[in-house]
């Protein structure tokens, strides 16, 4: 049983209805869901049918043709955008070590954080440049389906309830960090300082549809991404 209170498990999705929702979703604005894993994306629609009060795939198939501003509410909700500072500080503190013997801070390292949602991915990865003293030669694009999810990123805010969380997480990543040199207090949340946003542009983007520019970046992130997309979409990106 799910403990998502927006999750029902009385509403059953077919294969059928799922892919009407997706070609209607193609056909009327262009966006490409044609690749999502199946068994995820069928849990993100029963989620959708729970939050708008929908009671068949046909009510959400229809509006979905009717209404060009429900669109957004539905990408919102298909894109789940769980994410933390620092999240796999073990994971971080390798990549400093790898990028200390791989960069220099002589020439412009270029990054994509494909799928950044609300931005505590690109604040580590520059907490990270900033520890190696890099800063002023990295250059990012942030990017993500969810234009909510980028509103905030680019916002720079969190809200204070994660900061222990955040905290730890950092700490384990490196015992002498400081999370005050990179946060200031706002008034219900905390903001990153936009210092450190300086050089991140931010882009609305469905990564299905994207075209990847070869030897364009340095390094790509798209951690916690692949996973909603289906085998012969992930293989589209190796
Ligand atoms: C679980 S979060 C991962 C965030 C971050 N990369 C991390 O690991 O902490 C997944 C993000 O992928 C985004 N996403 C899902 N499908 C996408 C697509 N087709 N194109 C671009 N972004 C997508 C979601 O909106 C969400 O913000």
């Amino acid at each position: 049983m799910s403990t998502d209170p927006f999750i029902s498990s009385a509403i059953e999705i077919t294969d059928e209805e799922m892919r009407a929702i997706q070609d209607a979703i193609m056909k009327r604005y262009g966006i490409d869901f044609f690749n999502y894993e199946p068994k995820s994306f069928k849990r993100r629609l029963q989620r959708i049918y729970r939050k708008f009060n929908f009671t068949s795939s046909f009510d959400l198939w229809s509006r979905t043709l009717k209404d060009k501003d429900f669109v957004h509410d539905f990408i919102n909700e298909v894109s789940v955008g769980l994410t933390s500072l620092f999240r796999d500080p073990e994971f971080w503190h390798t990549f400093k070590g790898v990028c200390k013997e791989n960069f220099s801070d002589q020439y412009r390292i270029n990054i994509w954080h494909a799928g950044c949602s609300s931005g505590e991915e690109i604040y580590t990865s520059a907490i990270v440049w900033d520890d190696l003293g890099f800063t002023g030669k990295v250059k990012s694009i942030a990017t993500d389906i969810s234009s909510n999810a980028l509103k905030t990123a680019e916002s720079g805010k969190i809200i204070q309830a994660k900061l222990p969380e955040y905290e730890r997480n950092l700490k384990l990543y490196n015992q002498s960090a400081r999370l005050d040199k990179y946060f200031a207090e706002g008034k219900d949340e905390i903001i990153f300082k936009p210092k450190f946003l300086e050089k991140v542009t931010f882009k609305n983007s469905n990564l299905i549809m994207e075209e990847y520019g070869e030897n364009q970046y340095d390094i790509i992130f798209c951690r916690n991404v692949l996973i909603y997309f289906d085998g012969q979409c992930q293989g589209k990106s190796d």
